[in-house]
């Protein structure tokens, strides 16, 4: 069977928005040093009753209005995140109650950033099986609950929010859809990407540790690497893509990757500087700005790809 087809995307941000120059108030850092590093101008960060399921469900209801269909449609929901609202059961099916469309398949996957591209070609595979007809493909954080407040090597970084989309089984049309996807993943370098915490180790939450520059070498290695495995694999060269919906994680990260490869600038998608670092949520949350302001337009051929603890990577290539 051919590969699904995006019928809508929607996205949700917490209220409250948090400047680099706030952020300067509490920890040793400032709004050059943020912005020259990495791009980041502002962040969404999660009040007491915002919750990755209630952010989770908002970008889902405005993916299914975008899409013009109604939740009970829906047979399975893949939300990928690390910041669930419970260590169980999955958040996926907080969503799945709050939507009201309960009796179809609804569970979370753990790949962190590039969770939302797992949960895609999961999302992808059960569909062509005919598991169910059609999908939302879910990528949801609160990571502002699990930063070190007082480390400024890592707490500048990361934002809140929610990216949804929802796919439909192809129709046997080639050409339409997600045309290619490939997911790694490394787990020998766990030390450079981590949280110190867990259920089965510490009993507690746990804070994001990180060990940056090496962290952004294997980034700009492993994106180029999979963008070109996927336009190998589907015969489509670099200057047919449309637009490039990376992962937004780093304005320099986002800047090498597409040079390395020849990409434009101007094609490259980037949400960083308002909303930082979203993990999971990054790469929807994007892909529904630029869908809703009219730059990514139906027919249009869209790379997303995303890197993140693990390490874990990918990348899929849709027909819009
Ligand atoms: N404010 C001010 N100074 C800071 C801050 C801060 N927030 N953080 C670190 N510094 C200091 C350091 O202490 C260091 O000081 P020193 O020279 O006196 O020791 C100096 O700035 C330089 O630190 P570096 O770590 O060398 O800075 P670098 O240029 O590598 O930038 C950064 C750090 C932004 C984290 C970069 O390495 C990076 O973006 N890495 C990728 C990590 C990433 O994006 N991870 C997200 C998850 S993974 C993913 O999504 C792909």
């Amino acid at each position: 069977m051919s590969g699904s087809r995006v019928l809508g995307t929607g996205s949700a941000l917490p209220r409250r928005i948090v400047t680099n120059a706030e952020l300067a108030e509490q920890v040793d850092t400032s709004d050059e040093w943020i912005t020259a590093r990495t791009g980041i101008r502002q962040r969404h960060i999660a009040s007491d009753d915002e919750t990755t399921a209630t952010l989770a469900t908002a970008a889902a209801r405005a993916a299914l209005e975008d899409a013009g269909i109604a939740a009970d449609s829906i047979g399975l929901i893949v939300l990928a995140t690390a910041t669930p609202d419970n260590t169980f059961p999955a958040t996926a099916t907080k969503v799945q109650a709050a939507l009201g469309c309960t009796g179809g398949i609804a569970f979370d996957v753990a790949a962190v950033c590039s969770g939302f591209l797992y949960a895609l070609a999961t999302a992808d595979s059960l569909l062509r099986t005919g598991m169910a007809k059609r999908a939302l493909v879910i990528g949801a954080e609160t990571f502002s609950r699990i930063l070190d407040w007082e480390d400024r090597t890592t707490c500048v970084l990361f934002g809140d929010g929610a990216g949804a989309v929802v796919l439909e089984a192809g129709t046997g049309d080639e050409t339409q859809g997600i045309l290619g996807t490939k997911l790694h993943a490394d787990g020998n370098q766990h030390d450079l990407l981590y949280v110190d915490g867990g259920p089965s180790t510490t009993q507690t939450v746990g804070h994001v540790r990180m060990r940056g520059q090496e962290v952004f070498r294997h980034a700009v290695v492993n994106l180029s690497d999979v963008l070109k495995e996927v336009l190998e694999d589907t015969g489509t060269s670099a200057d047919q893509l449309d637009w490039v919906v990376p992962h937004q994680a780093n304005a320099r990260i986002l800047d090498a990757t597409a040079r390395k490869l020849g990409i434009a600038p101007e094609k490259v998608i980037v949400t960083v500087d308002r909303h930082a670092n979203t993990s999971a949520a990054s790469v929807p949350l994007a892909l529904d700005v630029a869908r809703k302001d009219g730059r990514i337009k139906p027919g249009d051929l869209v790379m997303l790809e995303a890197m993140g603890g693990g390490f874990t990577w990918g990348a899929s290539l849709i027909r819009m």
